[in-house]
């Protein structure tokens, strides 16, 4: 059996060159991506993918976005505010730029078909496998809690996401590189074991810095340190306002010894692209009241249009139901046609 060998290193050079010759021949590529609908999209998702995606579909790349419901329960108990959640997420991807016409965008749970590739793909993986995968473990830590057998197992149904519309491209954030290295063993394992049904995948590895959350920390709705897209201007001066810093006066980047401080400048430079360095001295002396507030304004500057086009769309009571359905019925379509061949190939149609 292969192995889960690529290193980070190889997996980041490869993908520069991938994204020259995507941005050659756009027509070449096919895209799935997505997130766990979880709570809120932020900056980090905005930063982190949001905008890569939005880049992408704009050069004409054929996307697929899912929100992977049922990725929620791998690490807690209840699915929360998913509906609210992923109502939220279609909407800041279409305030982003995403055009509906063109991107499938769709739910785990609404596609049966691709469900159950999981099964035949966990035959190809082994548990040793799984149990080495550093996300998971890094997300099992995180969690606290036992170890579920769908946290062990998801990046197996990470990979029926990618294959069941055969994509070739897979733009992610460090996390998931793991996932589509796992993606790409089982496709070449069901080809060597089946036939010819899949390709092998490429991670598009996205390029912006992992954005921190306002205490320095990884950015994430349940520190309560994510600037959110949908936030108000006001919410978000309140957020910032209540972001732990420090007595010292004088503003520098340093985020190890600093992090508040840095985060803030980090987030400020992401808005505005000016070095958080620069930032740090033009700032000099006038403490972190200073800091605050010039944050404040780059990051409402930033999101202005974002807000302005999201307030507008959710005027439409059934924009957003009407886009799901819409995608959920294109997925549906596909995942249909590729079972199809997957049983074809397994001699299963009966
Ligand atoms: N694991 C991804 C995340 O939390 C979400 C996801 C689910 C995904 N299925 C996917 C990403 C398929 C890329 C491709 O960020």
């Amino acid at each position: 059996m292969t192995t889960i060998s690529d290193s980070f290193a190889a997996t980041a050079a490869r993908s520069s060159a991938l994204a020259a010759d995507v941005a050659a021949h756009p027509g070449r590529y096919r895209i799935l991506t997505g997130e766990r609908p979880t709570g809120a999209l932020h900056l980090g998702h905005y930063f982190g993918t949001v905008a890569e995606r939005v880049r992408l579909h704009d050069l004409g790349v054929e996307t697929f976005i899912i929100l992977a419901d049922y990725q929620v329960i791998t690490d807690r108990d209840g699915l929360g505010a998913v509906r609210e959640n992923v109502h939220n997420a279609v909407l800041d991807y279409l305030a982003a730029g995403i055009d509906p016409a063109r991107a499938t965008i769709f739910t785990h749970s609404a596609v049966p078909a691709l469900n159950q590739l999981m099964l035949p793909f966990l035959s190809l993986v082994t548990e040793a496998e799984l149990h080495r995968n550093p996300t998971v473990k890094a997300e099992h830590a995180a969690a606290g809690r036992a170890l579920s057998a769908l946290l062990l197992t998801y990046p197996v149904h990470q990979a029926a996401d990618i294959l069941f519309c055969k994509s070739n491209l897979v733009p992610v954030g460090k996390d998931n590189l793991p996932h589509v290295e796992q993606t790409r063993v089982i496709a070449r394992r069901f080809n060597e074991r089946y036939g010819p049904v899949f390709p092998e995948p490429q991670a598009l590895l996205t390029s912006t810095p992992e954005v921190p959350g306002l205490d320095g920390r990884k950015m994430s709705k349940s520190y309560g340190n994510a600037i959110s897209l949908a936030m108000t201007a006001d919410e978000t001066a309140a957020l910032i306002r209540r972001t732990p810093t420090d007595s010292e006066r004088r503003i520098t980047f340093d985020p190890a010894l600093r992090p508040g401080v840095s985060a803030l400048l980090t987030t400020a430079s992401l808005c505005t692209g000016t070095e958080p360095e620069v930032l740090a001295a033009e700032i000099g002396d006038q403490g972190s009241g200073a800091l605050k507030k010039l944050t404040t304004e780059a990051v409402n500057t930033y999101l202005a249009a974002h807000r302005a086009r999201r307030t507008e769309l959710a005027r439409d009571p059934h924009l957003v139901t009407d886009i799901l359905r819409t995608g959920n019925q294109r997925a549906n379509a596909i995942a249909d046609q590729t079972l199809t061949e997957v049983r074809t190939a397994m001699g299963t149609v009966y």
